[in-house]
């Protein structure tokens, strides 16, 4: 029997370089709590994305809660139900209301031509996300967001290492949140970052993150935690030292799934965007049973078979999981459901061997011949 093929794999620096990276924390015995490595960390991540203001979190869904939280907003947020749950958790455990936004069918990103008529006295802001690396429309989302008066947080969990005509896809909007987690291109086992606009709003989040505490007599805020401690941010400094290895690798692989299942009716791929530097964190693939007389569950319990494990992302979409599916049970939302039902994201990491590739690949037309 083959080994088993995970969907992914975390990328772990070389043993030493990370032990050895360690070592002065025993002597130190500084753990957390803005440390040497912490504050190390935070300025590579700048220099490396070449912005101005980024704020380290425990992790992804942190830095979105306390994204949100920070910009004080009230009442609807317009976002997408195709993403991962921690999206719209975030939107509501800051007592605010999501209102779901189509995807649009090129890149299954937000359906730009569906946001204006869902923006009402109400609405305060704008959560998008660049769902698997791709893109969202950010001249249009900008452009609704400045004749409304709205906020704009993009959550950019999937955008590590990718560049939009030259700038970080993370850099855009009010403020863009990262996920660090260990299955991204990127991690720190857990962590996020917020990347903002305002200084003033750092300030904010800087609080925030620790309790609401601003100095030893001060705490003025209802904060959480959300710091991010010194092992991780060595594991951070240390894989962000292999970052454009890493990227180059899941190239090779994304591009050979791509020769393999290029031009085939019923199996659709995401296009190659303008502008945009890739970083190949995922490789989703849309399986049209009408076309190929097969479902997108039989291609995944197919590969299980095998013993490789795709994973059905995103499904359910956010508006038909258990805990919100009776609010949202009127909302109509055609693409995402068709998508969402029909997608399979393949396996993808950066040592996976081209052979492995090429046996998925001909698992699957073997499928549809
Ligand atoms: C789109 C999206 N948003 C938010 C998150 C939350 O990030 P984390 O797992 O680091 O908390 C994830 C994580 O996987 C994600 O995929």
């Amino acid at each position: 029997m083959d080994d088993k093929i995970l969907v992914t794999r975390s990328s772990m620096p070389p043993y030493e370089e990370y032990t050895e990276m360690i070592k002065p924390l025993w002597e130190s015995a500084w753990l957390t709590n803005n440390g040497t490595y912490h504050q190390e960390f935070e300025k590579q991540l700048k220099e490396y994305m070449k912005v101005q203001n980024l704020s380290l979190m425990t992790n992804g869904h942190m830095a979105l809660e306390l994204a949100i939280q920070a910009m004080h907003l009230s009442g609807e947020v317009i976002t997408t139900p195709f993403t991962f749950v921690s999206t719209v958790h975030a939107i509501v455990r800051n007592g605010l209301t999501p209102v779901f936004c189509d995807i649009s069918m090129d890149n299954y990103t937000m359906d730009v031509e569906k946001i204006e008529e869902l923006i009402t006295e109400s609405t305060s802001a704008i959560v998008p996300v660049h769902s698997f690396g791709q893109v969202c429309n950010i001249e249009a989302i900008d452009a609704l967001a400045k004749k409304y008066g709205l906020k704009v947080i993009y959550d950019a969990a999937h955008t590590f290492g990718e560049r939009y005509y030259e700038k970080s896809v993370a850099s855009y909007g009010d403020a863009s949140i990262l996920s660090f987690h260990a299955t991204k291109v990127f991690n720190t086992i857990e962590g996020g970052a917020v990347i903002y606009k305002e200084e003033e709003y750092g300030n904010l989040l800087y609080g925030l993150k620790n309790f609401g505490i601003r100095s030893e007599e001060i705490i003025d805020e209802i904060g959480s935690n959300a710091k991010l401690d010194e092992f991780r941010a060595a594991m951070g400094i240390c894989n962000l030292l292999h970052i454009e290895d890493e990227i180059e690798k899941r190239k090779k692989v994304a591009e050979h799934y791509r020769m393999l299942l290029q031009d085939i009716d019923g199996i659709k791929l995401l296009k190659v965007q303008a502008g945009v530097k890739e970083n190949y964190a995922y490789f989703p693939v849309l399986f049209q049973e009408e076309k190929l007389g097969i479902t997108r569950d039989l291609v995944y319990e197919r590969l299980k078979d095998c013993n490789i494990y795709a994973r059905k992302y995103f499904y359910p979409s956010v508006h038909k999981t258990e805990c919100y599916k009776e609010k949202y049970e009127n909302c109509k939302l055609p693409v995402t459901e068709y998508v969402s039902n029909h997608i399979l994201t393949l396996p993808i990491y950066a040592d996976l061997a081209l052979e492995q590739v090429s046996r998925i690949c001909k698992i699957i037309l073997d499928m549809i011949k």
